[in-house]
C-alpha cells in the first residue's frame, strides 16, 4: 500500500495499475464487451473451433498454421518426447515434499543449460527453444508427479493431441468417450490460459528478457511469478475451497462467513477486468457440460452458489481460474498440478512475449519514489551504537 500522497505524483500508479508499460501485437484485452483477442482472433472463436496446438502456433509463429504446418509442428512436439539427461536425473532427486511449481521452475532453469540454442537470442533460435519448452513442460510435470506418487511411467503418444496427451500423462485417462470429452474441455482451457497481455508473470518474463539474457532465464522468472496465489496459484486455491466446502448445502454459509471475516475468495476479481472476464463464461459452460457428462454436478453447484453471492455482496465476478477448477476437479487432475497445467499453456504466451521483447528491445527500467530518510549521517563502525 502506498505510504505517500499519490496526488502529488500523477505519474505514479501503485501496482502499476492502468500504466501502459509497453507495446504488443500478441493480444488485446478489451475491458468491455469485446472480449479477448490473440493476434486479432477472438478467443471465443479459437476456443470453439481451434485446437490448442493451432493457438500455440499462432502465438509463436505469428499466423494460424496450414494443415501441413500444423502436422509438422505436432511432429516437432512429438519428437521431443525424451527429457535431457540432467533434467531426468534432477527429477529423480527432488525433495519428496517439493511443490510441482518449484520443481518446474528449477527444471526449466536446467533445460536452459542443456539447450543447443541456449545463449542464442535470435528470433529463430528463440522460437526453436520455445517449441522445445512447450513439449518438455508436460513431461516434467508428469514424470515428477509419477515419481512422487509411485506411479508407473507413461510415454506421450504421437497419435494423441496435446490436451489428450496431457490428460493421459496426469490422470491415465484416455480412450473412452468421457476421456475424449475431458480432453476437449482441457484443450479449451489451455486455449483460454495461453495469453493475457502484461499480466504479472508475462511482465516479469519481459523485464528479464529486456536485459537480453536468455529465454530460459525469462521463463524461470515467469514460473516463479505465476506460482503466487494472487496470480496462477489461484486455481489450486479455488479447488481447495471447493473441497473444504464439500457440499452445496454448506456453500452459502461458508462464503458468507468467509466474507464476514474479510477473507479473499480465490477465483474472483481481476486487476483489469472489473466488469467480468469473458473467458470465465466460456469455461463455465464447459464445466457445466462436463459435470453432466460425468454425472457429478456437486462442484459446479457449489461454484454457482459462491458466484451468485460474490456478485450480490461484493460486485465481484469470477475470473478464469474459478470454473476451471470445477473442470479440473472432474478430470481428476491433482490440485497441486493445476498451476503447472496453466504453465503448459501460458508458456506459449510467455515465449511469444520474450521473442517480441528481444526482437524490438529496450531495457525495462522504471523509477521508484524514495520514501526513506533524505540525509543519514555516516558513523564509523567503532562509534556506532
Ligand atoms: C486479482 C486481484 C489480486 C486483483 O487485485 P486488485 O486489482 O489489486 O484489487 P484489490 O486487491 O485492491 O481489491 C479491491 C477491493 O476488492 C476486494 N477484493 C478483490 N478481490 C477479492 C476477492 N477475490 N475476494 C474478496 N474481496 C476481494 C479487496 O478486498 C478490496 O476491497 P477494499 O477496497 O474494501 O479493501 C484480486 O481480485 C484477488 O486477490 N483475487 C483473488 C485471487 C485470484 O483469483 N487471482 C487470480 C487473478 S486472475
Amino acid at each position: 500500500m502506498p505510504t505517500i500522497d499519490t496526488t502529488k505524483h500523477p505519474a505514479y500508479s501503485p501496482g502499476l495499475e492502468g500504466v501502459l508499460a509497453g507495446e504488443t501485437a500478441l493480444c488485446h484485452v478489451d475491458e468491455g464487451e469485446g472480449g479477448l483477442r490473440y493476434r486479432g482472433y477472438a478467443v471465443s472463436d479459437l476456443a470453439e473451433q481451434a485446437t490448442f496446438e493451432e493457438v500455440a502456433y499462432l502465438l509463436l509463429f505469428g499466423k494460424l498454421p496450414t494443415g501441413k504446418e500444423l502436422k509438422d509442428f505436432s511432429a516437432q512436439l512429438a519428437g521431443q518426447s525424451v527429457l535431457p539427461g540432467p533434467v531426468a536425473a534432477f527429477l529423480g532427486v527432488v525433495p519428496p515434499a517439493a511443490h510441482p511449481m518449484d520443481i518446474l521452475r528449477t527444471s526449466v532453469s536446467l533445460l536452459g543449460m542443456t539447450d543447443p540454442d541456449a545463449s542464442d537470442n535470435s528470433h529463430d533460435a528463440n522460437v526453436r527453444k520455445s517449441v522445445r519448452l512447450l513439449a518438455h513442460i508436460p513431461l516434467i510435470i508428469a514424470v515428477a508427479h509419477r515419481l512422487a506418487n509411485g506411479k508407473p511411467r507413461v510415454e506421450p503418444q504421437p497419435d494423441l493431441g496435446f490436451a489428450e496427451n496431457l490428460l493421459c500423462l496426469l490422470t491415465d485417462r484416455r480412450g473412452d468417450e468421457t476421456a475424449r470429452v475431458m480432453a476437449r474441455v482441457l484443450d479449451v482451457s489451455l486455449t483460454l490460459y495461453a495469453e493475457h497481455e502484461f499480466n504479472a508473470s508475462t511482465f516479469s518474463a519481459r523485464v528479464t528478457a529486456s536485459t537480453m539474457t536468455d529465454l530460459h532465464s525469462a521463463v524461470t522468472s515467469a514460473i516463479g511469478t505465476l506460482k503466487g496465489p494472487l496470480h496462477g496459484g489461484a486455481n489450486e486455491a479455488v479447488a481447495e475451497m471447493f473441497l473444504e466446502i464439500g457440499s452445496r448445502d454448506r456453500a452459502e454459509q461458508w462464503v458468507r462467513d468467509a466474507l464476514a471475516h474479510k477473507r479473499r475468495i480465490m477465483g474472483f476479481g481481476h486487476r483489469v477486468l472489473k466488469n467480468g472476464d469473458s473467458r470465465s463464461l466460456i469455461i463455465q459452460r464447459q464445466a457445466e457440460s462436463l459435470s453432466r457428462t460425468c454425472g457429478d454436478r456437486r462442484w459446479y453447484e457449489i461454484a454457482t452458489i459462491i458466484d451468485r453471492i460474490m456478485q450480490q455482496e461484493k460486485g465481484l465476478y469470477p475470473n478464469l481460474d474459478f470454473y476451471t477448477a470445477v473442470a479440473y476437479l472432474l478430470m481428476g487432475i491433482p490440485q497441486q498440478l493445476y498451476t503447472p497445467v496453466f504453465v503448459c499453456s501460458r508458456i506459449t504466451g510467455w515465449c511469444a512475449h520474450v521473442i517480441e521483447q528481444q526482437d524490438h528491445n529496450r531495457l525495462i527500467r522504471p523509477r521508484a519514489l524514495y520514501t526513506g530518510p533524505m540525509t543519514s549521517e555516516y558513523v564509523p563502525l567503532d562509534r556506532r551504537r
